[in-house]
């Protein structure tokens, strides 16, 4: 039989996504190819990505209980052909609601196999060091947990005559999924006098909602609120100052500070 390869699916504005994946491949211990991230907006992918005798680690944020709106469109990129994986979302410490199941419902129409899900805490895109929500997760210790995640899969799938389930995974969530709820209109501010025009919020942003010239410009309707652009300013000049989102910042950090732990299905 051919030899399995891993590769690394994921739309990760502020890279906790990235990172989970990242500690569950490297508890595999499958050798990867390229990893497709889907995170920037459409530049260096074209066309679909098929998958066929590899395993597929797909990942993506969680945003309002749902899967993000920009992954689920970008996830529409890839094809499998009965092909393994491995589905995680990754939420801010409040809940992950049903977008683990519209994962496996997305992957599954997309011809992959889910093997085994999971759901990891991130630190939530909206917390500051005033609100530190979740701050700095994944940790080490999810990190392990990862890690300990990708070995398992990699015993079941050697206990296994060929790649793919033994029988149908079950995840939590509801359906119909709760309906999105959007919010447009809002997006981080500039501070003009510490930000250097260094182009770095841009090249982070997933939907090209910056341009940078003679200062910062952002088109507010393209924002997804992701916070990329704040927690990767080097001059901590990118902030949020719209009071619901800072309301709801307070409320998160009031009544969600208390630490979840990552939850694996297999
Ligand atoms: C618009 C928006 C909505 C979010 N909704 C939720 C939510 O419903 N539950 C939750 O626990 N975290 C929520 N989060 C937090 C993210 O899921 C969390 O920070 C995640 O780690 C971000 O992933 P990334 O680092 O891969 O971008 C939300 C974040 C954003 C920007
Ligand atoms: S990343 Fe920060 S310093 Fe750089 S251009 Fe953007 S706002 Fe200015
Ligand atoms: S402008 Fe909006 S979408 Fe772009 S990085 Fe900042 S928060 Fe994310």
């Amino acid at each position: 039989m051919e030899r399995l390869t891993q590769k690394l699916v994921y739309f990760s504005p502020t890279q906790t996504t990235r990172k989970v994946l990242d500690a569950i491949a490297e508890g595999t211990g499958i050798p990867r190819t390229d990893e497709l991230d889907l995170t920037r907006p459409d530049t260096g992918r074209n066309g679909t990505t098929v998958f066929n005798h590899e395993l597929a680690i797909i990942g993506a944020p969680v945003y309002a209980g749902r899967i993000a709106l920009d992954a689920v469109n970008r996830l529409q990129q890839i094809r499998g052909s009965q092909t393994p994986a491995i589905l995680v979302v990754v939420y801010g410490n409040r809940e992950f609601e049903d977008a683990l199941v519209e994962l496996k419902d997305i992957a599954t129409s997309a011809g992959f196999v889910p093997l085994a899900a999971a759901a990891f805490v991130g630190e939530h895109s909206f917390a500051t060091p005033a609100l530190p929500i979740a701050i700095n997760r994944p940790d080490p210790q999810d990190l392990a947990v990862a890690r300990d995640f990708g070995r398992t899969i990699r015993a079941k799938l050697d206990g296994l005559p060929t790649p793919g389930p033994t029988s149908p995974l079950e995840v939590p969530g509801n359906i119909p999924y709760k309906e999105r709820t959007v919010r447009t209109g809002i997006s981080p501010v500039t501070r003009e006098e510490p930000c250097t025009l260094c182009g770095t919020c841009a090249d982070v942003c997933p939907t090209a909602a910056i341009s940078v010239g003679e200062r910062v410009e952002t088109d507010k309707e393209r924002c997804i609120i992701c916070c990329a652009c704040i927690k990767n300013c080097p001059s901590e000049a990118r902030f949020m100052d719209d009071p619901g989102i800072l309301k709801v910042a307070d409320w998160l950090y009031t009544n969600f500070s208390a630490r979840k732990e990552p939850r694996l299905f297999t």
